[in-house]
């Protein structure tokens, strides 16, 4: 077993130009996965909506669905660093809102962050609120999934000059109120380099080319278990063939009476 990593570790690992290695879980098994793997932080990230769950977007995930998955993670995660999504409409509203979703994150699941996505005005200042009583976040611009619907799908954001400088401004915002690391989803790698160079936090960028500080995929894309993955993702193996072939077998063998073995 490693040392437990610590949010002071993500600045200096910037600073030492260090890589950052961010993987997501859903359960006790991804959660195993990824922390044995030597993730430096592991995301429960709502990405499980769509991955493990079914839905369609982000959208529909409750507070409470969230909190179910992040205490099986904690309970399969002893170096890595623990961080919890707050699912859509839970922080939004505002900030005495967010204050107890993310409350609830951290009390009843063990989290020792959340992670928020956008960077306006008003989120800026729910990320100070957070990081003021105590609570460390982490920011998310580019493609922020739970904006589905207002950006049309899961397209590439920050294409323009005019959208560059919006994720840019966004990104400032977050580091300026205090969060300790950004996602930078989907965005074009020159953007994500200035991003990077202007910030004090360390970037973790997922299809945001090579110059972020970090990265992170969606584990179940690494494993290659989902049915559809993003153009960015890499599937560093295959096992969703693997056990529908491994489960046909069992089947196969109950039918010709080979197992169990007499
Ligand atoms: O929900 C998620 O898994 C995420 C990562 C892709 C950053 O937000």
């Amino acid at each position: 077993m490693g040392m437990a990593v610590k949010i002071q570790q993500f600045a200096r690992w910037k600073q030492a130009q260090r890589p950052i290695a961010v993987l997501t879980a859903w359960d006790l098994t991804s959660a195993h996965i990824a922390d044995q793997a030597g993730a430096d932080m592991v995301l429960v990230g709502d990405s499980l909506a769509m991955v493990t769950l079914g839905y369609d977007t982000t959208l529909p995930l409750t507070l409470d669905e969230m909190l179910h998955h992040a205490r099986a993670v904690r309970r399969g995660v002893t170096d890595a660093l623990l961080v919890m999504d707050l699912p859509f409409m839970s922080y939004q509203t505002n900030r005495a809102d967010a204050l107890r979703a993310a409350g609830r994150a951290i009390k009843e699941t063990g989290a020792q962050a959340v992670k928020v996505e956008g960077g306006y005005t008003a989120m800026a200042e729910t990320i100070q609120t957070l990081v003021q009583v105590g609570i460390p976040v982490m920011g998310h611009v580019g493609l922020t999934p739970q904006s589905v619907n207002t950006m049309g799908g899961f397209r590439q954001q920050g294409r323009s000059p005019e959208a560059a400088n919006r994720i840019l401004q966004e990104a400032i915002a977050i580091d300026q109120a205090g969060a300790f690391a950004i996602v930078l989803e989907h965005i074009p790698a020159d953007l994500a380099k200035t991003i990077t160079e202007k910030l004090t936090i360390p970037t973790i960028g997922i299809g945001a080319g090579p110059h972020c500080d970090g990265q992170v995929l969606v584990t179940a894309d690494v494993l290659g278990l989902s049915s559809w993955q993003p153009p960015f993702a890499k599937q560093y193996a295959n096992l969703r063939e693997q056990g529908i072939n491994a489960a046909q077998q069992f089947c196969e063998e109950v039918r010709s009476r080979q197992f169990p073995p007499s």
